[in-house]
């Protein structure tokens, strides 16, 4: 699969490392920076990759800044993302059975890279459950958005 990878300034390091465990799964990875530790505003990287997702140009996107959730707030004001902040292996899994969500966040300040990297595989492994009551919530989400 095609990743995006997203992050501010609190997360140049544990992104890397990431990207790296991502390729070993055998998945492509693009990174669209920041590659440093210079103050920088995370709502510009979580749209630019957000974007990249809800045009089809990658299957998900991989978001990190201090805790996930800024980069996600921005992130999910793109129309058709589906973006969940995750600290721990079940709700990564379950944000794709259920939400069937495009992107994850975390926080480099929150979870440490053993747990990131769990993270991000259990998100990876999982599929949407597809159909029934899922869909149907999706939906309703999607009415919100349009609403708009
Ligand atoms: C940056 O200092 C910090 O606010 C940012 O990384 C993030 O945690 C915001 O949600």
């Amino acid at each position: 699969m095609k990743i995006v990878i997203a992050n501010d300034h609190a997360a140049p390091e544990l992104k890397f490392e990431i990207k790296e465990y991502i390729e070993s799964l055998g998945h492509e990875v693009i990174n669209i920076g920041t590659d440093s530790k210079e103050s920088c505003h995370y709502p510009e990287y979580g749209e630019k990759a957000a974007r990249m997702v809800a045009a089809g140009e990658v299957d998900f996107g991989v978001l990190i800044c201090g805790t996930g959730v800024g980069i996600s707030l921005a992130a999910n004001k793109v129309k058709g993302i589906r973006c969940g902040v995750c600290s721990d292996t079940a709700t990564a899994r379950l944000i794709r059975q259920h939400n069937n969500a495009n992107m994850i966040a975390f926080g480099a300040r929150i979870v440490g890279s053993e747990l990131a990297k769990d993270i991000v595989k259990s998100f990876l492994e999982a599929e949407f459950e597809g159909g029934g009551r899922h869909q149907t919530r999706i939906d309703m989400i999607s009415a919100i958005e349009n609403k708009n």
